[in-house]
Order: structure tokens, then C-alpha cells, then sequence
């Protein structure tokens, strides 16, 4: 059995951990701790056994939201969770007036890709050498909420 709720200062240090996996420039432990005081921020956490194995962060700004991470255990992937996540990231986003989501991903990450087409997430334009380490285009996309 999973859950998904609110980060708590203890999910901190698991969430540094998968960090320090799923990306090459990974947030610190007190980025996080941080993000996590942020009254923008809304982070949410997917549990199993009590474990972290998941989470994503939205970021809220004037009814536009703009989802800035998402990861799961590299174990964890591939079962679905990540769409758990994403269908309370909808949720959430709708029950707190929020009119749009969009984010930027790596024109590389397919996988991420496909799971935000799967939510009818519209690619809309490129931003040229957004990223670094290692240094490549991102892909911005939109979803209409209202
Ligand atoms: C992207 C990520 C969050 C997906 O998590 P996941 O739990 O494996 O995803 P799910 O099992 O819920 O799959 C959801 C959808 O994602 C896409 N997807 C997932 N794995 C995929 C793969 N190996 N190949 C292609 N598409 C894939 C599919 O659209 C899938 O839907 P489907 O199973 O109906 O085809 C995960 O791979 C991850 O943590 N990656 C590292 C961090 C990252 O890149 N985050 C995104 C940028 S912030």
C-alpha cells in the first residue's frame, strides 16, 4: 500500500537521496529544506512501508503552477506511481484555482515526456541550451486546467 501526502521534515533526507540519483543537478538538503518553507511551494510525497519512494513539487504563482520536479526511486519506476502522483498534482491544482500547469524537461527524457503527453500536456516551445551539466535544449508544456 502506497500514500501520498504534504512533506514533513523528515522526508527531507530521503528526498536529498533520490536527488542525488534521478538528476545530474540535484537540489542539496537545504535547497529542499528550503522549498519546503516556501509558501509558493506545495510538495507532495509518495510513501510505501513508511518509505519514500517518490515525490514531485509544484510551485504556484498567480493561478499558474509550474511543476519543478518529480522523481521516483529508480526501483520504483515502471508500476505506475508516477502517474499516482501526477493524478493528485491534477487535484491538488484544481481545488486550489489553479488555471494552468506547465514545466520545462530535458528534450531527451523521453520517459518523462510520454508521462506528460499521457496527461495531455502540449509541447509549446524550446528554450534553447536551458540546461547544463550536460548542456541541452528544454522543452516547455502547458496544460489548460479550466
Ligand atoms: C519520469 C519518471 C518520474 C516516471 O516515473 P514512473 O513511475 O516510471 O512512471 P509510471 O510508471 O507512472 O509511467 C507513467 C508514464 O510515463 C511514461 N514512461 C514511464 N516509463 C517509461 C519508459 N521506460 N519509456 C517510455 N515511457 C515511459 C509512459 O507514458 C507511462 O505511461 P504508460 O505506462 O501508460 O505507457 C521516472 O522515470 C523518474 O523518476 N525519472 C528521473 C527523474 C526525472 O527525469 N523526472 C522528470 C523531470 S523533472
Amino acid at each position: 500500500m502506497f500514500i501520498i501526502r504534504e512533506m514533513m521534515e523528515e522526508d527531507i533526507l530521503p528526498i536529498s537521496e533520490i536527488e542525488g540519483i534521478a538528476f545530474s543537478d540535484p537540489w542539496s538538503y537545504d535547497t529542499i529544506k528550503d522549498g519546503k518553507n516556501s509558501r509558493f511551494d506545495t510538495w507532495l510525497v509518495l510513501l510505501q512501508d513508511d518509505m519514500v519512494m517518490g515525490y514531485l513539487v509544484l510551485r504556484v504563482i498567480a493561478f499558474e503552477g509550474e511543476l519543478l520536479r518529480i522523481a521516483l526511486r529508480p526501483e520504483c519506476r515502471g508500476r505506475g506511481l508516477a502517474k499516482k502522483l501526477m493524478d493528485q498534482l491534477v487535484e491538488y491544482s484544481k481545488n486550489n484555482s489553479v488555471e494552468s500547469l506547465f514545466l520545462e524537461v530535458r528534450n531527451s527524457n523521453e520517459k518523462a515526456r510520454n508521462l506528460y503527453r499521457s496527461y495531455d500536456f502540449k509541447e509549446t516551445s524550446i528554450r534553447k541550451n536551458y540546461y547544463r551539466n550536460p548542456q541541452e535544449d528544454a522543452v516547455v508544456m502547458w496544460l489548460r486546467l479550466t
